[in-house]
């Protein structure tokens, strides 16, 4: 089983011609609602994948949470144990451009009740789960405590750093997989994206005792590091994006279930950019993510 714990959020979408910079003002084309949040969106693609998940996380008494528990059941997570809190649910607002990048700002609103004490009361689901996935829409002493359970009950932890704020570099020491993209990781390391260098990372690597780092490059694909000195780049499909909305989240529930399923890392990988480039050509995070159908069709098309 995997445990999903993080943000569950109501993405408010804008589709815009371009994002706009500060001091600027840019008309919407065209607005919608579609159900997101980095951790819901990682636990949807994972379960309709076929894994068998389970969510740990807040949503408000309101319309919003009852349509986001919906999306989570749709695809197949377990929400028994979601906590509905007297607030609003989180809402996440983004610009899309005409390219299908974005930008986005959380209103973390329920996400705040994820707290270190409901995660207590629910440590007994730690006793069966295999793996762990944990981004940072949700309290940090929250991430520090899952962090402690998933030591004492043996479970594999994959982090996804991202948004970075509030940011200890103790939270991923020692951690089994650490998933950021190339922004993230520079930030981390504290060096500029584009001086990064396989070295340094298998460097950071090694100091810092993660297992396997795997860093998303967009639409190039992923570079897996580990810690026995292997480097690969596994490279993507190009696409034509209308929508790069949980596009790495995507990526992340793909690579895990494939690693769940005790495939090799070359094919998570695979995997992972398959599904996240489907997942980048519909619109919306959740409502975009592919089916195990949809990804092997691919896959045996591309590799067999
Ligand atoms: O990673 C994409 C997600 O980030 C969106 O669905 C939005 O809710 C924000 O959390």
């Amino acid at each position: 089983m995997i445990i999903v714990v993080g943000s569950i959020n109501m993405d408010v979408c804008l589709n815009v011609d371009k994002i706009p910079v500060p001091g600027e003002t840019v008309m919407a084309e065209k607005v919608s609602k579609n159900c997101g949040g980095k951790g819901a969106n990682q636990a949807v693609a994972a379960a309709r994948l076929g894994a068998d998940v389970i969510m740990l996380g807040c949503v408000g008494e309101d319309e919003n949470g009852d349509s986001l528990l919906q999306s989570l059941e749709m695809s197949g997570v377990k929400t028994e144990y979601v906590m509905k809190v007297p607030v609003a649910s989180s809402s996440a607002y983004i610009c899309i451009s005409k390219k299908g990048d974005n930008s986005i700002v959380v209103d973390s609103s329920a996400n705040r009740f994820v707290t270190a004490d409901y995660i207590e009361k629910n440590k007994f689901l730690f006793a069966d789960a295999k793996y762990c996935i944990l981004q940072m829409e949700i309290p940090v002493e929250t991430i520090k405590c899952v962090i402690k359970l998933c030591r004492t009950y043996n479970v594999k932890i994959i982090f996804n750093p991202s948004p970075l704020s509030e940011f200890d570099i103790r939270l991923i020491q020692g951690v089994d997989y650490l998933i950021p993209n190339e922004i993230e990781l520079s930030e981390i390391m504290g060096k500029k994206s584009d001086s990064l260098c396989d070295n340094d990372c298998i460097k950071f690597l090694k100091e810092n005792e993660i297992g396997t780092l795997v860093v998303t490059l967009g639409s190039l694909g992923c570079k897996i590091f580990d810690n026995v000195n292997k480097t690969v780049f596994i490279k993507t499909k190009e696409r034509e994006a209308v929508d790069t909305t949980g596009a790495g989240d995507t990526f992340l529930g793909a690579f895990v279930t494939a690693i769940s399923e005790r495939k090799p890392i070359e094919y998570a990988a695979n995997f992972a950019n398959i599904a996240s480039g489907i997942e980048v050509m519909r619109p919306g995070a959740q409502r975009s993510m592919p089916t195990r159908e949809e990804v092997e069709y691919e896959y045996n098309k591309n590799f067999n």
